[in-house]
């Protein structure tokens, strides 16, 4: 049963593993020739959609971080605006709802008290309410007029692995969903689509660079120290590479948008402070070289995972992975695979407990 580690040393192991078959699920049964039905979202969802005029995400964790990836997406597939805010700070403001905002609330758990406090807050100021959740019949499914299953099935390791690529698929859903209305083409939708279809074979891919991710990970037993840095919709999965680090290894782990650098934390940059890369290529990718190179100069030593561009070579302080190539959009979804597998085998050569660790929940039900 999915309740067994079966094979696996861990839980979070089988659930890293889980995910094509995952992003199967997600799929199932909400696309019908080549289109997307909205059904899934619930029997009101069109006549609701109809009305949105900007999204507000909510979420906590792991599941803000999905939030922040499908705000890029909103604003640029759909055209509205859209906001997101970790739920433990947007209950607790006052807050302006323009009218026409969708509330959109993401939880694996569908129990965590502050996005359950915040849809909660807001609900009656909203046109309405939607979320994207892994559990069925939970608090936030009872309780939102709009629900959208990620079918992720149980997961049991407290870092969050599948249920938050399963998460990415339904919101790229959502935004299809949306874009319908302000004129994201049917074509476009059907190349989007079918993009997403992709996602089992690819992340199988992902998954073949375990031994070399494996490899990888002995570099950052000893180091109590990593920076995170991506550009674009991979700002947010170098966020989420962060926290996984943090969560079960215990390294002190920080993300950066990669513009940022020479902001600040350029001055924590030395021979200790190993930096990670998301550097798929997309059109930052020159940019985020730069970003490199920054590094670099500093002596700080890079860890990058790079799409095809060849002109990131593995060389003295630069160690590459190099992933297949991937659609602009799925981007996010596939690179956050390998920093699971990274902080994963970082956190078995350190010996913590990787399915339990320390101080943590896995579903925070108190404040
Ligand atoms: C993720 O690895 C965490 N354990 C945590 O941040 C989690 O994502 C957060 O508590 C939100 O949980 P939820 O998705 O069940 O609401």
């Amino acid at each position: 049963g999915s309740a067994e580690k079966g094979e696996f040393k861990h839980f979070m192991l089988k659930e890293i593993y889980e995910q094509p078959a995952v992003m199967k699920a997600v799929l199932e049964g909400r696309i019908n020739k080549g289109h997307l039905l909205e059904q899934a979202f619930g029997s009101e969802a069109g006549a609701l959609f109809d009305q949105v005029k900007q999204v507000q995400i909510i979420a906590c964790g792991t599941s803000y971080h999905a939030g922040m990836i499908a705000s890029y997406w909103i604003e640029q597939l759909v055209g509205i605006p859209c906001r997101v805010e970790v739920a433990s700070e947007f209950r607790y403001r006052p807050v302006v709802m323009p009218q026409g905002t969708l509330l959109l609330t993401l939880s694996q758990s569908g129990e965590t008290a502050d996005t359950l406090a915040a849809l909660r807050e807001v609900k009656d100021r909203v046109i309405g309410t939607l979320a994207i959740c892994n559990v069925p019949g939970s608090s936030l499914v009872r309780e939102s007029d709009l629900s959208l299953m990620t079918n992720a099935g149980p997961e049991i390791g407290v870092a969050s692995t599948k249920a938050f690529t399963s998460q990415l698929v339904a919101l790229m859903l959502t935004t299809l969903a949306l874009g319908r209305r302000t004129g994201l083409s049917a074509k476009r939708e059907q190349e989007i689509l079918a993009e997403l279809q992709q996602l089992p074979e690819l992340l199988e891919k992902l998954l073949a660079l375990d031994p070399e991710i494996e490899a990888m990970s002995a570099a950052f037993a000893e180091k109590h120290n990593a920076l995170f840095l991506g550009r674009g919709t991979l700002y947010p999965v170098a966020m989420e590479g962060a926290l996984k680090l943090k969560e079960i290894s215990y390294i002190h782990a920080e993300a950066y948008p990669a513009g940022e650098l020479k902001h600040g934390p350029l001055a924590l940059v030395d021979k200790d402070m190993p930096v990670v890369t998301v550097a798929p290529n997309n059109a930052m990718l020159d940019k985020l070289k730069a970003n490199l190179q920054e590094v670099r100069a500093r002596g700080g030593e890079l860890f990058v995972f790079a799409g095809q561009d060849q002109s990131i070579k593995q060389q003295d302080g630069i160690s590459v992975i190099r992933l297949p190539a991937i659609p602009t959009l799925l981007e996010p979804i596939a690179y956050t695979l390998p920093l699971q597998l990274l902080s994963y085998h970082v956190a078995v050569l350190k010996g913590t407990d990787v399915d339990q660790p320390r101080n943590l929940a896995k579903s925070v039900t108190v404040e």
